[in-house]
């Protein structure tokens, strides 16, 4: 079997490298293709060389646009490569630009499409991500779900049952392989960040950071909570350009940081007394972690990790914030506990599931 894997943003990185692991091992011809969707060093090549995955056999080099313009760029890019590679299946991950682009590319030329992390919804169509989400799942012949509420979306919009198979969770492969080497990393982190206890910040969703009304009042509110806690943010490029003044003019107990790689960023999670972020993977890591999630959004299509995990949503409701705030604090979260599947194996079903369909 030949598969193409489609890459792009930051978060498809570690969702990609366990599926190509576990084919490799199968002894299937693979070709790794980054669209370039994310191209800073910080976004990109930290996360090839972190997570021991190959160099990309293909780079499209399409850098950031508008929507239009990025997803455009991506599926002229793409149809050549995949006209000449002629892969027996495509492979897109989670629910960035990259992955409708070229799931869409691949609908149009009858090429197979297979989807990893396929059936989340937040039912929030302002979200981009969410239209990517359901497009993507239309035009998917094979589609792996992380959880079941991923199977039950599915089946309400009408996908076959028997071209869905839920198997787990692989970001949560490459956390629990790397967990070790995170572990690693961690005492030169807290020396050089001079560490004790610290909450975990990451924003960068367009409805968190892009306007003025919405960043500002969140980050007022981070920087008092920071005076009972020091809060660490690493610092997403698209929320650094908009607010750089701003955050630099944060109390030396909030501390915006450069993008940190796979490995220090995860040693930060397992070590943080809290995490707050509008991410959605990073629900997922707090909930295996057992760390305390705040998140700052109305709606998550990770809805598993409320019900099972560590998190909470907070919307922009600053008194929620401060009351969870204190309850993580003095320990007094959710204790955690693992929904099914996720193991360390979701992409090793993925590679049999394949494998028997392409023996
Ligand atoms: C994208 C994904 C989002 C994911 C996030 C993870 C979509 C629609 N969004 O959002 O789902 O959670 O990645 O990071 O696909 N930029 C740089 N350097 C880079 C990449 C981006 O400076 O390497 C800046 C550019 O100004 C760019 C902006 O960040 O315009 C936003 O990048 P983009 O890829 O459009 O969206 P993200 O916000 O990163």
């Amino acid at each position: 079997m030949r598969v193409l894997h489609v890459v792009g943003a930051r978060p498809n990185f570690m969702k990609a490298a366990p599926v190509y692991r576990a084919l490799a091992s199968r002894g299937h011809e693979q070709i790794l293709l980054h669209t370039g969707q994310h191209y800073d060093t910080l976004m990109s090549d930290v996360f090839f060389s972190g997570l021991e995955i190959p160099n990309p056999d293909e780079s499209l080099n399409v850098g950031s646009g508008s929507h239009a313009q990025q997803t455009a760029s991506i599926m002229n890019r793409f149809e050549p490569v995949a006209l000449s590679r002629q892969p027996d299946i495509v492979l897109v991950y989670g629910d960035v630009n990259s992955t409708v682009a070229a799931a869409l590319v691949c609908a149009k030329l009858g090429i197979r499409v297979g989807h990893v992390e396929s059936g989340l919804r937040s039912f929030d169509r302002s979200m981009p991500e969410e239209i990517n989400r359901l497009v993507t799942d239309q035009l998917a012949d094979v589609l792996f779900t992380p959880s079941t509420d991923g199977d039950e979306n599915l089946a309400r919009e009408g996908i076959a049952r028997e071209k869905v198979f839920f198997v787990g969770n692989v970001m949560i492969d490459t956390l629990i392989r790397f967990l070790p080497k995170a572990d690693e990393v961690y005492p030169k982190l807290k020396a050089d960040l001079s560490l004790e206890s610290y909450g975990l910040v990451t924003l960068h969703r367009p409805s968190n950071v892009d306007d003025e009304s919405t960043f500002l009042p969140m980050l007022q509110a981070l920087d008092s909570l920071s005076r009972k806690l020091p809060l660490i943010f690493p610092v997403h490029p698209r929320t650094q350009q908009k607010w750089s003044v701003q955050l630099a003019q944060c109390s030396p107990n909030l501390r915006p940081i450069e993008p940190l790689g796979y490995l220090e960023f995860l040693a930060l999670q397992k070590n943080a007394t809290m995490v707050i972020t509008d991410s959605g993977g990073i629900q997922e890591e707090t909930t295996y972690l057992g760390v305390p999630c705040l998140t700052l959004r109305e709606n998550t299509e990770r809805p598993i990790t409320l019900t099972s995990g560590t998190n909470v949503l907070i919307g922009r409701d600053w008194d929620l914030l401060k009351y969870h705030f204190y309850e993580a604090l003095k320990g007094g979260h959710k204790a955690k506990a693992l929904p099914p599947l996720w193991d360390g194996k979701a992409a090793e079903r993925i590679a049999d599931i394949l494998t028997r369909q392409y023996p």
